[in-house]
């Protein structure tokens, strides 16, 4: 129903999906609020390094997160999982953007020449770059109109989701220099959607 082209949840349906959509959203925030807690309470030793890491690590969380809910929507055969995920790859994009903003303000006080010397030389930092660069076309092209106008290429330049959590990956485990738990962890999560999706192509031709 439409009412002064604001949309208002008719079904039960309808209702319990805005619900579920609104504390998705608050929960995709919680991650931010914490850190901003413990920076401000003085309680992180280096918040610097501290803003850095929470902010890498939850954009690869949302970025997961996205990319589990076609499977999902595959194996519980409910609509929601779909009707998620654009918020989630969004706050996948804000957490990046964040990432992006502590290193190039608070670590490298925009310093540009420093900072494009640092994505042309560091391994690590090039691919979290080339990350971010093929993130932004995607989230500035997830509104229905940039659905429309894009039509069957916009589901084409979607795709590139994939490359960009393959990067993002590479780029956590590039950074680790001891203990590899945590990125084989990520990536072990990465393998299984995307293979997931192939195991499913394969049957279907
Ligand atoms: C999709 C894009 C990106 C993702 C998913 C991502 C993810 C991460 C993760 C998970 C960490 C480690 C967190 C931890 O140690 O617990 C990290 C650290 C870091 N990232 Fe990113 N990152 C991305 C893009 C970038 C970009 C564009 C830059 C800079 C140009 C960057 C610079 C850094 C730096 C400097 C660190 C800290 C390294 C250290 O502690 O030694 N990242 N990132």
């Amino acid at each position: 129903m439409t009412t002064l082209g604001m949309k208002f949840p008719v079904s039960v349906a309808d209702r319990r999906l805005a619900v579920g959509k609104a504390l998705l959203f608050i929960a995709c925030l919680l991650p931010l609020a914490r850190a901003a807690w413990i920076v401000l309470s003085g309680e992180a030793v280096n918040p610097v390094e501290f803003i850095t890491r929470s902010t890498g690590t939850w954009t690869l969380v949302w970025l997961l997160a996205t990319l589990a809910m076609t499977p999902l929507r595959r194996l519980s055969g409910q609509g929601w999982p779909l009707k998620c995920r654009r918020m989630l790859g969004l706050f996948a994009f804000f957490y990046a953007s964040l990432h992006f903003t502590t290193y190039v303000w608070l670590d490298q006080f925009f310093d540009w020449q420093h900072i494009v010397k640092d994505i042309a030389k560091r391994p690590f930092i090039t691919v979290g770059f080339a990350a971010i660069a093929l993130m932004t076309p995607l989230a500035l092209t997830s509104t229905q109109g940039w659905m429309r106008r894009l039509k069957r290429n916009w589901g084409k330049l979607h795709r590139l989701v994939y490359p960009v959590a393959m990067l993002a990956v590479a780029h956590y485990w590039w950074l680790v220099k001891k203990d590899l738990t945590q990125p084989l962890l990520y990536a072990a999560a990465l393998a299984l959607l995307l293979g997931a999706r192939l195991w499913w192509r394969a049957r279907k031709s």
